[in-house]
């Protein structure tokens, strides 16, 4: 996690680098620092807790002269969140800084070397042995410095170095975690992610592992890791600016929800022709296509729910055995894989570590690699053999939402692509591609048939805990739903399959214990409606998200949340809409700080 951001040009660097830190916030967020150069060598400012510390700190930057710097903001893996633990972290001599995004695994082992020859050490951090390796090896240049230190590093990181030694250059060095390069004219950025670059670069270079740049104000240079020079040309961002802005929302994630329906439109409309779906980025999939025995859907978080979610219409149309497994676990667990296996990643940001090792493990294995990914040219859409983007735009709030909901739109379409490629289709494809176009106006109506939402968390909002149950795609739904509440809002919140209901949790039911209870999935309806029933019998107080006309739900339940009229097929993507709500605005009555959970980081980047 942590965001890292460098700057070189002729402005002052410490207000460049504090607005590219509000932007990566978002990764980590209990500490933060600048180390900023001019001709009286480097300075560095930190600070406990958030970036706005910072820009109070050093007066918005400008207490901080020079045109040369780089910033970090934290989420602490080794050492407390402190003043002394924030980076960037200052060699013995003075004359490196260096920020850090990633874990050092041996760091132990070079910390015990580097104290016996002599270097003291100001932090807890693994970082800290970096900078020390940088001033041991230095022998005048500092390339040299780097590859020799980077060679003693096991484990991933995204670096940025100065040096009072090259004034005017910034380095950034990349392994296993996001690095971009941004291209100005007479300036030049690195960051953790494009967000921090586009108010002042659309142009950008994606560093692959292994590689590490020279920036100064008018150059770009990049090596590979035994120093030769490779030639990289930039691409260009295409999102817009604004779509990282709050907007007049008062927090990015309901902003993010209320984009749903546009961002789902985005993924499908493209795909969509003549009726039929279309993915010209699958073609090389379809000549063995019918050998697939087994697909396997791997991801982290709501990643990994949205894969319980789409489970279903995938094994439904295609006919093809799925499951979905942790990507923390499969990539222990010695998997059952080969060619005939299609494996599915998805990951919003394309950078979890645990998912990109499973993916590396499937393709050891000789599985076909197919991701679902939302960031370009990010970690996991490199690596996987076809890679399907979810256009869902830049997400900003930790907790994701449209970047969930985009997920299961894709592995919807996928199940549609395939099951019509393997024969296997038996309702007119129109019919489904039909209802796919359909869905984003449903997430819209799901948004606008709740005005009752706020209300329903002032009332729920102080309960120690929150039970959500559901069967099927329901029970999916309901694991996302549970983790949501519990992300932003710290209430103890667990989804339960309502079936498992009498085999433990039941006990925990008692007199007002609030259960919310999923029932869109009309085939399965009476067997909720039982569970419902036996909890309120034992007290519970109901709140039933379901179709307006369910008569008996209606009846039953002690309050409502509502969804359009939706074939269960589909469904999951438009029930998940108002307990995203229902989430954020009982999070409001709790004062959490909603887009940027205690403990959590957007994009996990360490195991
Ligand atoms: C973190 C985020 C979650 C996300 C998960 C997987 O826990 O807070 O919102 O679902 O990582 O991230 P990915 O980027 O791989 O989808």
């Amino acid at each position: 996690m942590c965001g890292i951001v460098g700057f070189t040009g002729r402005q002052n660097a410490a207000p460049i680098l504090l607005d590219g830190l509000k932007k990566l916030e978002y990764r980590g967020y209990d500490s933060a620092g600048i180390a900023v150069m001019d001709d009286n060598g480097i300075t560095v400012q930190k600070v406990k807790g958030r970036i706005a510390n910072l820009c109070e700190k050093t007066k918005d930057g400008e207490a901080v002269p020079g045109f040369t710097g780089i910033g970090h903001t934290r989420w602490a893996t080794h050492g407390a969140p402190t003043e002394e633990n924030a980076h960037p972290h200052l060699s013995n001599d003075g004359r490196f800084a260096v920020v850090h995004n990633g874990i050092i695994e041996n760091y132990s082992t070079l910390r015990e070397e580097l104290l016996a020859d002599g270097y003291h050490f100001e932090s807890e951090t693994d970082t800290e042995v970096i900078v020390h390796l940088l001033e041991m090896y230095y022998n005048g240049s500092i390339r040299e410095a780097l590859i020799r230190t980077a060679n003693r590093l096991s484990g991933s990181y995204a670096l940025g170095v100065i040096s009072s030694e090259e004034p005017g250059k910034i380095y950034a060095v990349r392994e296993a975690s996001p690095l971009i390069l941004g291209v100005g004219i007479g300036e030049n950025y690195f960051a953790s992610d494009v967000t921090a670059l586009v108010n002042h670069t659309r142009n950008v270079i994606y560093l692959e592992d292994g590689e590490f740049a020279e920036l100064s104000e008018s150059s770009i240079k990049i090596f590979d890791v035994l120093g030769q020079e490779v030639s990289k040309k930039p691409t260009r961002v295409l999102w817009d600016v604004q779509a990282a802005e709050k907007g007049g929302f008062e927090h990015f994630m309901l902003k993010e929800i209320m984009e749903q329906p546009g961002a789902v439109k985005a993924t499908i409309a493209p795909r969509i022709r003549d009726g039929k779906v279309v993915f010209e980025e699958l073609q090389g999939i379809l000549p063995y296509l019918a050998d697939i025995r087994k697909i396997i859907i791997t991801a982290c978080g709501s990643a990994y729910y949205a894969g319980c979610a789409g489970r279903y219409a995938l094994e439904r149309l295609t006919r093809i055995p799925v499951e979905v497994e942790l990507a923390s676990e499969l990539r222990y667990s010695e998997p059952l894989i080969d060619d005939t296996t299609l494996v599915i990643v998805i990951s919003q940001s394309g950078e979890t570590a645990d998912t990109i090792a499973a993916l590396k493990e499937c393709k050891t294995r000789g599985a076909r690699t197919l991701a679902i990914v939302n960031v370009v040219g990010s970690t996991v859409a490199k690596l996987a053999d076809y890679t399907i983007y979810t256009w869902a735009g830049p997400e900003i709030a930790v907790a994701t939402t449209k970047g969930y909901t985009t997920q299961i739109t894709v592995l919807y379409m996928l199940s549609v692509y395939f099951s019509d490629h393997l024969w296997r289709l038996t309702v007119p494809e129109e019919t489904l591609t039909d209802m796919l176009m359909e869905l984003p106006r449903r997430i819209q109506q799901a948004i606008d048939m709740n005005p009752t939402i706020p209300a329903l968390a002032k009332k729920y909002h102080d309960h120690k805990a929150l039970f959500f149950i559901g069967r099927n795609t329901d029970y999916a739904t309901a694991l996302e739903g549970a983790l949501k509440m519990k992300e932003i809002s710290y209430l103890h919140a667990e989804a339960y399959a309502a079936g498992e209901l009498k085999h433990g949790t039941i006990a925990l039911i008692e007199e007002h214990q609030p259960v919310i209870a999923l029932c869109c999935n009309p085939s399965i309806m009476e067997k909720t409606l039982s569970n419902i029933v036996e909890v309120k019998s034992r007290g519970a107080e109901v709140l039933a998200l379901t179709f307006r006309n369910n008569q008996k739900i209606l009846s039953t339940a002690d309050d409502l949340l509502f969804i359009p009229d939706v074939d269960a097929l589909f469904s999951a993507v438009i029930e998940i809409v108002p307990l995203q709500l229902l989430a954020y605005y009982v999070a409001k009555e709790n004062g959490c700080d909603i887009d940027k959970p205690k403990n959590l980081a957007k994009s996990v980047t360490v195991e």
